[in-house]
């Protein structure tokens, strides 16, 4: 009989994430960043999922980018906001850093009360640009029922990536 030895361990990943009970927990630079969130959200083109996302981004240049999400009647060639603001950033401002994102969701269907997290597509998309300034990204992300929810950065609401270190 062969005797086979192996080792194994538990590996741990924690998310730490802050919730504000209201907007008014925020500071003035972040609220406002969140309003015009909110204000894209409601340009959002979403006749299909009814689930209207407006997302901006603050650049270290003190510009303000905003996207929301635009579907299409070929649901898979729909794109979320969070998506579309962080490439319009990218291919606008190029070599400027990405310093927070405030996220604002809500569906025109059903009640999306809690903090609604950026989908696991747009993480990998935002985890590339956060790696590449080798800045944190703070998100700041809610629904309708006025609690925000803040991670310090992308990463750690993703771990365990897979990044060009990888290829
Ligand atoms: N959506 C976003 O814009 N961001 C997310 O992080 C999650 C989902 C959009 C995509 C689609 O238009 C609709 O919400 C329903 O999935």
């Amino acid at each position: 009989m062969i005797n086979k030895f192996f080792e194994m361990k538990n590996v741990n990943f924690n998310i730490d994430f802050t919730l504000y009970n209201s907007k008014n927990a925020l500071s003035d630079d972040v609220a406002k960043l969140m309003k015009a969130a909110e204000k894209a959200r409601q340009k959002a083109y979403a006749p299909y999922s009814k689930f209207l996302v407006g997302a901006a981004l603050k650049l270290e240049n003190g510009e303000i980018i905003t996207g929301n999400n635009q579907e299409n009647a070929a649901y898979p060639s729909g794109l979320c906001a969070e998506r579309n603001a962080i490439f319009y950033a990218g291919s606008k401002f190029p070599n400027i850093k990405i310093l927070q994102m405030a996220i604002s969701a809500g569906s025109k269907s059903k009640g999306a009360n809690k903090p609604i997290a950026p989908c696991g597509a747009c993480r990998q998309v935002l985890a590339e640009y956060e790696q590449l300034q080798n800045t944190p990204i703070e998100l700041y992300f809610m629904g309708t029922g006025g609690e925000i929810a803040y991670s310090k950065s992308v990463e750690n609401i993703l771990p365990w990536i897979f990044d060009k270190n990888m290829l």
